[in-house]
């Protein structure tokens, strides 16, 4: 993904739907002169900013897309954000938000999903997860993800009121 999107130095970056803002903070070491992280989850964005408290990088976060980001940024990021739309209007209207934030001749980078991404729901079980789905898996198809904490052993116990409010467990496109 970084090799994809070469040097963002002197940039303006908002990462959309950083979650708990690992490509954030990957942004701003890499020279970017802003860096805003954007996502829905609060219990995401109260981890993201706790770091950024004690870090002290500089980078944004923010739970609402305002008007006055509009038009702002040389690149708009979003990784493993789209199949998080569960309609096709859904993943439009996420589309054209992206685009909004973009200065003219900006550009919009995304990873919809790992690109060795595996069928079988089984396989992410050691990791705590498990993706399923009632019909054969096809593109745009709709995916369940099945977190099980129990699984999750580089989960510290002061991160679980966070996880439980990240909004994780839900139907995926
Ligand atoms: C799988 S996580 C990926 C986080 C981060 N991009 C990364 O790669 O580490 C997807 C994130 O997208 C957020 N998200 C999903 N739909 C969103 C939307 N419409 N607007 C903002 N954030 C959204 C979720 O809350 C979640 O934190």
């Amino acid at each position: 993904m970084l090799q994809r999107l070469g040097s963002v130095e002197q940039m303006d970056v908002l990462d959309f739907g950083c979650g708990s803002g690992l490509y954030s903070r990957l942004l701003k070491e890499r020279g970017a002169r802003r860096v805003v992280g954007y996502d829905e989850a609060e219990g995401m964005l109260r981890y993201a900013s706790r770091r950024e408290e004690k870090e002290r990088r500089g980078i944004e976060y923010t739970s609402r897309l305002a008007d006055r980001l509009e038009g702002q940024f040389d690149v708009v990021l979003g990784v493993y954000v789209l199949p998080y739309a569960s309609t096709r209007e859904g993943l439009h209207a996420m589309c054209a938000s992206m685009s909004r934030l973009l200065r003219p001749g900006g550009r919009l980078l995304t990873l919809p999903i790992h690109p060795a991404y595996e069928g079988d729901p089984e396989y992410y079980r050691p990791y705590g997860l498990r993706l399923v789905s009632d019909r054969p898996h096809e593109e745009g198809g709709a995916v369940q993800l099945e977190l099980s904490y129990d699984h999750l052993c580089m989960m510290r116990p002061e991160h679980g009121p966070d996880w439980a409010t990240a909004g994780h467990v839900q139907e995926e496109r």
